[in-house]
């Protein structure tokens, strides 16, 4: 299918959801700990053979391109840390890809990742203290993401902030000004109960408030697409400030996306409790069609909200 080919089908779930995005995780393994994410012993539970080859991931894309999905995201744990990821994603041929990262690894090679013509990059920091840094990812190094993000010349460029109680929430007006001088959308994200730790989440609807009255933000906010973040613009500098409420405003109701898993299962709900295991069709069928009716299937079960509000696998594993 050439670029400019539109797909006859489109993947509609059973609540007229289409769904168009998909996030493929290429890793479960990162080199940070966040401990709203992780465990700090991390997960690395996938069996290398059942991890998805790139043969196997382009097949993927073929085919859902083919049933309509049109925004593809990769995602780890830390997706620069699966050994030929920048090849993959150099050889890629869709357009417009996206890529979240924690922009942590030493030595990572950003002037390439410079050249991916990306969509999109988003990355990962909660504080821009050296310490708070180090404990809330339990071993990183702020200087080694402040060096990284300084060489990134990406025109779409978000850093999410995952906002926690009496952790961070001093340095709002410090990452708008960092995300300025950056050139990049700061986006504040309510955190979610992924794995046990003992932080408490902060309302994003508070901080909000405070922000437009103290007038740093405009009060009128809008949706990019279906994107799960509500941007109020900045008053007096380029761009906005995004809020991700999954807590205080659920987004359920407009959601666009599934979710590959590193070892091929595809999960329809980021709380949902099951998976579906795609690396099996793929590895016993050959027909992209049979494969496609199997996709077609399977996304009726896309439940409208979560059926249960806590996971019970780390994020890094589903891939955020
Ligand atoms: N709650 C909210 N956001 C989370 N992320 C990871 N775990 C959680 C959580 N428990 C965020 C990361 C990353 C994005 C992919 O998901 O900070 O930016
Ligand atoms: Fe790694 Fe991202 Fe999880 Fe942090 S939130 S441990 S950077 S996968």
């Amino acid at each position: 299918m050439s670029d400019f080919t539109r797909p006859t089908i489109m993947l509609k779930d059973s609540f007229d959801r289409t769904i168009d995005y998909l996030r493929v995780s290429l890793t479960d393994r990162c080199n940070l700990r966040c401990r709203y994410c992780m465990p700090e012993e991390g997960v690395e539970k996938f069996q290398h053979q059942d991890i998805l080859s790139f043969e196997e991931i382009n097949r993927v894309i073929k085919i859902t391109r083919e049933l309509g999905i049109s925004k593809f995201r990769f995602t780890g744990g830390e997706p620069f840390l699966r050994k030929g990821a920048l090849e993959f994603f150099e050889e890629l041929t869709i357009r417009d890809i996206y890529i979240t990262s924690n922009l942590a690894i030493e030595g990572l090679d950003v002037e390439r990742i410079n050249q991916l013509k990306l969509g999109g990059l988003n990355v990962s920091c909660d504080s821009l203290e050296p310490a708070r840094y180090h404990r809330i990812t339990r071993w990183g190094d702020l200087n080694v993401f402040i060096k990284n993000i300084k060489r990134v010349k990406i025109d779409n460029l978000k850093i999410n902030v995952v906002v926690i109680k009496d952790f961070n929430e001093d340095e709002i007006v410090d990452f708008i000004r960092f995300g300025v001088a950056h050139r990049a959308t700061i986006r504040f994200i309510e955190k979610m109960d992924f794995t046990p730790d003992d932080m408490e989440f902060s309302s994003l609807q508070v901080i909000k408030q405070r922000l437009i009255d103290d007038q740093i933000i405009g009060p009128e906010s809008y949706r990019i697409h279906n994107s799960v973040s509500e941007y109020h613009p900045l008053i007096g500098e380029q761009g906005s400030v995004g809020f991700i409420t999954p807590i205080t405003n659920s987004f359920c109701a407009g959601c666009n996306k599934i979710r590959l898993k590193a070892n091929g299962e595809l999960k329809l709900c980021l709380f949902g409790k099951d998976s579906y295991n795609l690396r099996d069709i793929l590895r016993t069928e050959p027909d992209d069609d049979r494969v496609k009716s199997w996709l077609t299937e399977i996304i009726r079960y896309k439940p409208a909200e979560p059926i249960i509000k806590k996971a019970d696998e780390t994020m890094a594993e589903i891939g955020g």
